[in-house]
């Protein structure tokens, strides 16, 4: 099988890395990339293309002869690359356009929600500043203010000053036919679980958890996600059954009933609350970083996994292969941010000991990098370069990625020193 990972980021190097591991799959290419999977072994190149322009990316497939077109970022999904593809005959892993709304659309993840009878946050949509304050009068401090289209993360507000939460409802809704949801605060640790589907069987990967401000101890910004562990050692037994059972496969259900399957990753971000497991949100796509340490734990080849959910086969797929396999180790993955993420990134530095190595307890994944016209490999972006780690449980996984982490070089680069602490130390429980 021939493979075409769509994206450049550590997400995508990542599963560039584990489909290129996989015996029944001959090549792999990733367009557009970047330094990091260009030189990963078992990934014969990088390719440019714009990742959202569906005629682009599926003449690109066409030339390569691809067998799967995997779509890693979410603004492609939106855009209907994963359909453009399948016109064209090519099997491709994420859903379409009018599925990947579930991400897309905040208000319409709850509406999808609420038809299903998932548990979630109480919720309201709101068009204009009136109606904002009214909801958060209604749901009290916390307040949870979302912009309702895509943000990268970073159209969240959770604060318990009334007067943010209204200034930024105010900056969402400044745009053209804006809407905000306003919703109730959830208390609890978060978990991601990514359930693989096609359209109609699913399947759970391993739980994982991000960190997603920028400071340790949960201070700062929010960001895209500054690191992530798996497993999840104190995560009551049966969650996962039960996120199936409650969150995914009646969204699924629900999906296919409205005549817009969604097949591809559906990421379940939840929040283990005092009052039982509510949906945060939902995302269409894998999640980055926590992607980087699911991926580090399967033992299943990634590829005839892929390419069964995006030709409907995934039942047919499992009853040859069996369950999915694990390592029973653990995983911790460790972002190292450009100076300045994420509210003024500074790009342009040179980065040292970063090279993709063969070490089977660590190993570094790229993100915002690029080569200068000198060769020399700089910063390009926010989130610049994921570490990960494995070893036997999360102090030694966490170890092994901290260890590796010490070895790279990036003039005022910043990450978290507590990624996985508590979990390794055993000081979280369940709500
Ligand atoms: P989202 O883009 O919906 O994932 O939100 C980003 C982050 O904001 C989540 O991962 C949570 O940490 C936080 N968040 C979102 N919704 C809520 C909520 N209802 N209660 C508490 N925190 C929330
Ligand atoms: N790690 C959070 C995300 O991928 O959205």
């Amino acid at each position: 099988m021939k493979v075409l990972v769509v994206g450049s980021g550590a997400r995508e190097h990542a599963l560039a890395r584990s489909l290129a591991s996989d015996p029944a799959v001959t090549a792999v290419w990733v367009a557009p990339g970047g330094p990091g999977p260009a030189s990963e072994p078992g990934v014969l190149g990088c390719l440019p293309v714009d990742p959202c322009d569906g005629d682009a990316v599926t003449a690109l497939a066409q030339e390569l002869g691809v067998d799967l077109v995997v779509v890693g970022p979410e603004a492609p999904l939106v855009a209907g690359v994963a359909d453009a593809v399948r016109a064209s005959g090519t099997a491709c892993f994420g859903p379409s356009a009018d599925a990947a709304q579930l991400e897309g659309s905040k208000a319409f993840a709850k509406q999808v929600m609420a038809a299903a009878g998932v548990p979630t946050a109480m919720a309201r949509v709101c068009t204009t500043a009136e109606e904002v304050a009214e909801a958060l009068d209604l749901f009290g401090a916390p307040h949870v203010v979302k912009d309702d289209g895509l943000a990268a993360g970073k159209g969240v507000v959770v604060t318990s000053s009334r007067a943010d939460a209204l200034e930024h409802a105010a900056a969402c809704l400044a745009r053209e036919g804006a809407q905000v949801v306003v919703e109730e605060f959830l208390d609890g640790p978060e978990v991601s679980l990514f359930v693989l589907t096609d359209g109609t069987d699913v399947v759970p990967l391993a739980p994982a958890q991000d960190f997603k401000r920028a400071l340790d101890g949960d201070e700062g910004p929010n960001t895209g996600g500054m690191g992530a562990y798996s497993p999840l050692p104190w995560a009551p037994p049966g969650l996962v059954e039960e996120v199936v059972a409650r969150v995914a496969q009646p969204v699924v259900d629900e999906m296919r009933r409205r005549g817009t399957p969604f097949a591809g990753v559906l990421y379940c971000g939840l929040a283990l609350t005092s009052r039982g497991v509510r949906v945060v949100e939902f995302n269409a796509r894998f999640g980055d970083p926590e992607t980087q340490v699911v991926l580090a734990r399967l033992r299943t080849p990634l590829g005839g996994l892929l390419h069964a959910c995006a030709t409907g086969r995934l039942g047919a797929h499992l009853a040859d292969t069996g369950p999915l396999r694990w390592s029973r180790g653990a995983a911790v993955v460790v972002v190292l941010a450009a100076p300045g993420y994420p509210a003024a990134t500074t790009t342009g530095g040179v980065i040292t000991g970063a090279d993709a190595s063969a070490d089977e307890a660590a190993w570094v994944l790229h993100a915002g990098t690029a080569l200068d016209a000198s060769g020399a490999l700089v910063s390009a972006g926010g989130r610049v370069l994921s570490v990960v780690g494995s070893g036997q449980d999360l102090a030694a996984a966490r170890t092994a990625a901290y260890d590796r982490l010490a070895a790279v070089r990036l003039e005022g680069a910043q990450w978290r020193t507590d990624v996985a602490s508590a979990a390794a130390e055993g000081a979280l429980t369940a709500s």
